[in-house]
C-alpha cells in the first residue's frame, strides 16, 4: 500500500457531507482558474454552487464519491458520476487546492471507470481545453478525445431578440411531457446514447429551472431537434441539444435564448458546424472556452449537431 492510499479513503457522499462538498467545488474550482490567470468560474451567491449537489442527487442518489482525508476526516476530493442505459457520465471533478497532485483524481476516476467497466459500458465527459491538468488526467486513463466544442456566450438583451427571418423558428415550439418518447429516441438515432431519466426531468421541470424547446419537421409530424436550458444563479447554460441540421440547431439556440432575457447563458457547439457558429456570431454570440468530448470505450461518431451541457454534465 502507498503511503498516498493510507492518507484518503474513498466513500460516498452522504447528505450531511453537502455543505463541505458544495464549498470543495466552489473553492476547487475557481483557485485553479485563477492560478491560471483565467478569472473566477464561480462568481454568484456561494449558496447557488449547491445546484450541483440538489440536481445530481435527484437524478442519480448515491453517486457521488469522496476522497476523505484519514483522521482528520477532512473532504479532499469529490466526483459525481450519472449511470446511464447506454454509458456512463462523469460529473463534476473537483479537488481541494491543498491536496492537488497527490493521485486523488485518478484514484477518484478509477472507482469510476472501474464501475463503468463492470457494466461493459464506455465512460463519457466533456473537460475544458484550457485545462491540461484535467484533460491529461482523463486522457492518461484512457480516454480518447473525440470531439471539441467552442463554448459561445451572449448577453440577452431584456425585451428578448427578435425571431423575424430566423429560417426554422416558425417549426420551434416549447416541449410537453407527450414529446419525451420522441425526445430519446432523436437522441438514440443521432448522438448514440439514452438518458430518459434525464429527459423526464427536465419536462417534469420539478425545481423549475428546466426549459425545453423542440423544432418540429417539415410536415409538422416528427420532431428533428431539441434543446434544453437551465436558468439558476449557480448555472445559466444551454443545453443538453441534439439537431439534424445546423439551421435547425440556429433556430433552437436562437428561441432558447428568449427563455433567457436580460440573462448571459453560455452553450457549447462542435467546433466543425462552421455553418452555425458564422449565425451565432451574427446573433452577437463570443467564444468565452474550448471543452472536449473524451470517452473511455466504445465510441460511434454523432450526425447532426449535439450541444453538450455542465448540468448535468452529459454528452
Ligand atoms: C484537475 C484536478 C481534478 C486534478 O486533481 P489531482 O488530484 O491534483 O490530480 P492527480 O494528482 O490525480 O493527477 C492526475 C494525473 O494527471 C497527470 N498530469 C497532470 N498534468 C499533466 C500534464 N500536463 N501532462 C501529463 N500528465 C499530467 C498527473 O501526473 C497524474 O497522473 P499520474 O498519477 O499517472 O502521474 C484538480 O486540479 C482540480 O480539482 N482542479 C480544479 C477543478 C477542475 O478543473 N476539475 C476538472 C473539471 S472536469
Amino acid at each position: 500500500m502507498t503511503s498516498e492510499r493510507m492518507a484518503y479513503t474513498l466513500r460516498t457522499m452522504e447528505a450531511g457531507d453537502w455543505d463541505e462538498v458544495v464549498a470543495l467545488i466552489r473553492n476547487s474550482t475557481n483557485a485553479w482558474y485563477e492560478s491560471h490567470g483565467r478569472p473566477a468560474i464561480f462568481t454568484g451567491p456561494a449558496e447557488a454552487t449547491r445546484l450541483f449537489c440538489e440536481v445530481y442527487e435527484s437524478l442519480d442518489p448515491g453517486c457521488c464519491m469522496l476522497a476523505v482525508e484519514e483522521g482528520a476526516g477532512t473532504i479532499a476530493g469529490s466526483c459525481f458520476y450519472h449511470p446511464r442505459p447506454t454509458h456512463m457520465s462523469l460529473g463534476i471533478m473537483n479537488v481541494h487546492p491543498s491536496h492537488f497532485g497527490k493521485g486523488i483524481a485518478r484514484r477518484l476516476l478509477r472507482h469510476i471507470t472501474d464501475l463503468a467497466d463492470a457494466a461493459g459500458k464506455p465512460t463519457r465527459l466533456v473537460s475544458s481545453a484550457m485545462n491540461l491538468d484535467s484533460f491529461s488526467l482523463y486522457t492518461r486513463a484512457g480516454f480518447v478525445p473525440r470531439m471539441t466544442f467552442q463554448d459561445m456566450l451572449l448577453s440577452v438583451p431584456a425585451e428578448g431578440l427578435p425571431l423575424e427571418g430566423v429560417a426554422g423558428s416558425e417549426r420551434v415550439r416549447e416541449a410537453t411531457a407527450a414529446d419525451l418518447e420522441s425526445i430519446v429516441a432523436l437522441e438514440r438515432e443521432l448522438a448514440h446514447i439514452e438518458r430518459p431519466g434525464d429527459h423526464q426531468s427536465f419536462l417534469t421541470n420539478a425545481a423549475g429551472i428546466w426549459h425545453v424547446s423542440v423544432i418540429e419537421s417539415e410536415d409538422g409530424k416528427a420532431i428533428d431537434g431539441f434543446l434544453v436550458s437551465v436558468k439558476h444563479p449557480g448555472s445559466t447554460m444551454l443545453g443538453p441539444g441534439v439537431m439534424r441540421t445546423q439551421q435547425d440547431a440556429a433556430a433552437l439556440i436562437r428561441c432558447e435564448l428568449n427563455h433567457h432575457r436580460g440573462g448571459c447563458p453560455v452553450w457549447l457547439v462542435p467546433v466543425e458546424a462552421g455553418e452555425l457558429v458564422r449565425e451565432l456570431y451574427g446573433f452577437g454570440a463570443r467564444n468565452c472556452e474550448l471543452h472536449v468530448a473524451q470517452v473511455r470505450g466504445q465510441w460511434q461518431p454523432p450526425s447532426g449537431v449535439v450541444m453538450p451541457t455542465f448540468m448535468p454534465e452529459t454528452m
